[in-house]
């Protein structure tokens, strides 16, 4: 097996502001990327680490990480995801790891859990389940309830047999959106295991988010 991490980090960050693409912002000391970047390259399961990085910010990239494999992304997520699937392919992936650079706390029991999954599935992703009550509230007032037994957060790393998630992305209608790539395997038919997620993974997509994700880690994210 020959795992490629794909961490996509060609997002601009316009929810957050910050006046640069949020995974350069810093969280707990160091650039939000350089986090999950670490946790990925140094587990003895993953054998490449690919960043996508957007057009224009390759010299923010290489000044912030010292030894770095990337790509360029595209317009969307889903776009980017598909240039780091070439990525990885050209370094002879078997399976690969899609994590967003928006994750920087990236627990290696998750990683453990998803690289263990290969042995059963083709594909897994880390959630967690929902303790809020969840409700339709579609004119500013609530509507009805959603049941919430059965419903889970889904977090990234997403792991798959790379020729698996190279065939949806293939297959995915070029004016649709996707907000994950579980999502879109699952269209093919293929199903996707549920492994444990973890709190620490919370992506961070609004400037409220950096405080509370660094009030969530201990001393091992620092
Ligand atoms: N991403 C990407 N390429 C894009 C858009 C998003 O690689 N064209 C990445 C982001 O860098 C991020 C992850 O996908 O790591 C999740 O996206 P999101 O949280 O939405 O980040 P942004 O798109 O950067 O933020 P915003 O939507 O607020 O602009
Ligand atoms: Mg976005």
């Amino acid at each position: 097996r020959r795992v490629v991490a794909i961490l996509v980090a060609a997002g601009s960050g316009s929810r957050i502001g910050g006046g640069m693409p949020k995974q350069f912002l810093s969280v707990a000391g160091r650039p939000m990327l350089a986090h999950a970047h670490a946790a990925l390259t140094r587990h003895p399961g993953v054998t490449d680490t690919v960043v996508v990085v957007a057009q224009g910010e390759e010299e923010r990239l290489l000044h912030t990480l010292r030894e770095v494999r990337w790509t360029h992304g595209g317009a969307t997520r889903r776009e980017s995801v598909a240039r780091g699937l070439d990525a990885a392919a050209e370094l002879g992936a078997t399976h690969v790891l899609v994590h967003d650079a928006a994750r920087p706390f990236l627990p290696k029991a998750v990683i453990d859990r998803l690289l263990a999954s290969f042995d059963q599935t083709d594909a897994a992703s880390p959630a967690l389940p929902v303790a809020d009550t969840l409700a339709a509230a579609p004119d500013g007032k609530l509507g009805a309830t959603v049941p919430r037994a059965g419903l889970v957060r889904i977090q990234t790393p997403q792991a798959f047999r790379l020729s698996v998630l190279r065939d949806a992305h293939a297959a995915w209608p070029a004016s649709e959106e996707a907000t994950d790539d579980a999502q879109m395997v699952r269209r093919l038919g293929v199903s996707v295991a549920v492994v444990q997620g973890d709190a620490v993974l919370e992506k961070i997509t609004h400037p409220a988010d950096i405080a509370a994700a660094e009030a969530r880690v201990g001393a091992e994210y620092r």
